[in-house]
């Protein structure tokens, strides 16, 4: 007997109550991200069902997890991520980037926060990426990316790249968040805006995937919050000034110091500290 091929689109494999594509249904605009889109009003982590979906047989890239509000929202370094509901974007994106070598990995990284800063550029003309890859609009940070991967061989397999985008937010209790809306003095419809967002994101995604990878690097210098300027910083339980002098191909901080000296550190072993 021939056998059918079964293609599972509608994210039934995925065990939670509240499904509903009525928000966010699939988006024209793009080549193959946000193709399937997975909406949940609420979940614990976009980045959790992500991994869900990519354990699953069979799964397109592209796919899209988004919600309206995360009850276990992860950040970089352990952090949680917490954000008001139904105000900003909280999603997650499922690539296969298996034309990535591991020791490439940061490139994926530069990509993706040059796409959201793109995206930002449109409204705010100060958006930057602050190393490795939070969101900034001037000095205030409106977003973050936390990707993870699993590898196959010396390559990526998959990468989860979850991301927390403040959009429409208006009071945050750490000083220096913010929101594109706080930023700009306008408002935004989430529905509509979300597209344009994927579309600069699959735009740099294509750009790194033709092999384009000495432009990523630099206009993520380009972009890069404080290069080659002389900032603040705290490692080894001493505080130093440094001037940023670049970003090593697997995405550590190249500093100069005073004295001659030009260290690098990995994001676990260095933190930025704001002057005021
Ligand atoms: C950071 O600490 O700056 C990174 C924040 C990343 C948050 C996003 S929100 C969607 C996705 N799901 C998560 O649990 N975390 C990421």
């Amino acid at each position: 007997m021939k056998k059918t091929k079964v293609r599972r689109t509608d994210f039934s494999f995925i065990k939670v109550e509240n499904k509903s594509k009525k928000v966010y249904d699939s988006l024209s605009k793009t080549v193959f991200i946000g193709k399937k889109v997975l909406y949940l009003p609420t979940c614990h982590s976009t980045n959790d069902i992500a991994a869900e979906i990519v354990r699953a047989p069979f799964f397109s890239e592209g796919t899209v997890v988004i919600t309206d509000q995360q009850t276990a929202g992860r950040g970089q370094r352990g952090n949680q991520w917490l954000t008001s509901q139904g105000q900003n974007f909280t999603f997650s994106l499922v690539l296969k980037p298996n034309f990535l070598e591991i020791s490439e990995q940061f490139l994926l990284s530069q990509a993706v926060a040059l796409g959201v800063r793109a995206y930002l550029a449109q409204y705010a003309p100060g958006s930057c990426v602050k190393w490795p890859n939070d969101l900034y609009i001037d000095s205030r940070k409106v977003g973050g990316i936390l990707i993870e991967n699993s590898l196959q061989g010396t390559r990526l397999a998959h990468s989860i790249v979850g991301i927390g985008l403040n959009i429409n937010q208006q009071q945050f209790e750490a000083v220096r968040a913010s929101s594109l809306s706080r930023e700009t003095g306008s408002t935004y419809s989430l529905t509509e805006e979300f597209p344009r967002l994927l579309q600069w994101l699959e735009s740099y995604y294509l750009r790194l995937r033709s092999g384009r990878q000495q432009e990523i690097r630099q206009e993520y210098l380009q972009y890069l919050l404080g290069y080659q300027q002389q900032r603040n910083f705290r490692a080894n339980e001493r505080s130093f000034r440094g001037t940023i002098a670049g970003i090593s191909n697997t995405g550590k901080l190249q500093l100069t110091l005073a004295d001659g000296t030009r260290p690098e550190f990995g994001v676990k072993e260095i933190e930025w500290t704001w002057e005021d």
